[in-house]
C-alpha cells in the first residue's frame, strides 16, 4: 500500500469510526466494538470505553496494539486482541506501565451460564480480588507460576448480553509479569475442580487486554509472539483494603 493510500485509509477509518480496523484513535465515544477475528489477519479485536475514558488506542498489524491513557475517577476502557475463546496456548509479549488502577489480562466470556473469566497477569494499585463480594477457591500452578482462583458476583452489570447478574472467575498470578504463554485449558480445568462451571465459549472474544480505570498508563502488546528473553516477575501485592482480615494470599491447592 502506498503511503498516500495508507493516509487515505487511516482518514477513512477515523471518519467512519471503524475502531476495529488498523489505525490510531484518540477516543471516548462510549461504545463497545467487537470485530470478527477473520476480518483482521486472524486476530479478534476488542475496543470498549465509557463516556469518561481518555485514551489513545492503536490497533496495529496482526496481534500488535498500543494504548495510552490518563483518566479521572469514572474513566474505564477495555482494549485488546486475541482469538475465539477456548482451549489454547496464548502467547504475548510487550510492556505495561501503570500509575493507578489497570489490569493486564487474558479474558473472555461464556454463555449458559454467563461467565466473565480473567487471567490476571499484572495490575496497578488494585488487586481485583480485593472486593467484599469475592471468594477464594485455592491456588494452582500454570504457565511457570502460581495463580489464585477467585469468584465474584456481579449484579446488574454490563455483559455481552446486556446488563445481567453473573459470576466472574479470576485467576490472579501471584507474581506479576508481562509476557509469556497462558495455557487456557489449565485455567479452565482449575475452575472446574473449584466447582466453578464455565458455559459455552464465545467466538472472537478471548483477548489479551488492558482494562484501564482511574490513573495513567501505557501498554504496547503483541499477541501471538513470545518474549525473546527472561521476563522479570515481581510479587503480587496482597494487601486487601476491602478485606483487611485476608491480607495473606488465597490458600489451599486446587
Ligand atoms: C493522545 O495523543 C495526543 C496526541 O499525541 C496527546 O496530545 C495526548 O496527550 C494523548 N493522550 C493520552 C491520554 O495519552
Ligand atoms: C504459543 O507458543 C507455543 C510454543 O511455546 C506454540 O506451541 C503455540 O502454538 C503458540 N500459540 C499460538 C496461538 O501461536
Ligand atoms: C456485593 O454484592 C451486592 C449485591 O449482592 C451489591 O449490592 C454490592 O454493591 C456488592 N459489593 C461490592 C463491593 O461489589
Ligand atoms: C496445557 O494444559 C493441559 C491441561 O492441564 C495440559 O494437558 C497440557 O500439557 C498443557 N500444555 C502445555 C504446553 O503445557
Amino acid at each position: 500500500m502506498t503511503s498516500s493510500l495508507a493516509r487515505f485509509c487511516q482518514f477513512f477509518y477515523v471518519a467512519a469510526g471503524v475502531l476495529g480496523a488498523p489505525g490510531t484513535w484518540q477516543v471516548a465515544d462510549g461504545t463497545r466494538h467487537t470485530v470478527d477475528a477473520r476480518q483482521d489477519n486472524g486476530f479478534a479485536v476488542q475496543y470498549w470505553a465509557n463516556g469518561n475514558a481518555n485514551l489513545n488506542w492503536t490497533n496495529g498489524q496482526g496481534g500488535h496494539f498500543m494504548v495510552g491513557w490518563d483518566q479521572q475517577s469514572g474513566g474505564n476502557f477495555v482494549v485488546g486482541k486475541g482469538y475465539s475463546s477456548g482451549d489454547m496456548l496464548v502467547n504475548y509479549t510487550g510492556h505495561f506501565e501503570v500509575w493507578g488502577n489497570a489490569y493486564l489480562t487474558l479474558y473472555g466470556w461464556t454463555t449458559e451460564p454467563l461467565i466473565e473469566w480473567y487471567v490476571i497477569e499484572s495490575f496497578g494499585h488494585h488487586n481485583p480480588s480485593d472486593n467484599r463480594n469475592s471468594t477464594c477457591y485455592g491456588t494452582f500452578e500454570s504457565d511457570g507460576g502460581t495463580y489464585e482462583v477467585w469468584m465474584k458476583w456481579r449484579v446488574n452489570a454490563p455483559s455481552i448480553i446486556g446488563d445481567a447478574t453473573f459470576m466472574q472467575f479470576w485467576s490472579v498470578r501471584t507474581t506479576r509479569r508481562v509476557g509469556g504463554t497462558i495455557n487456557t485449558t489449565r485455567h479452565f480445568e482449575a475452575y472446574e475442580r473449584a466447582g466453578l462451571r464455565l458455559g459455552t465459549h464465545q467466538p472472537h472474544n478471548m483477548v489479551v487486554g488492558i482494562e484501564g480505570q482511574q490513573g495513567i498508563g501505557s501498554a504496547d502488546i503483541t499477541v501471538g509472539d513470545l518474549p525473546s528473553g527472561t521476563v522479570p516477575e515481581d510479587p503480587t501485592p496482597t494487601t486487601r483494603t476491602e478485606r483487611p482480615s485476608e491480607t495473606s494470599t488465597c490458600t489451599g491447592s486446587l
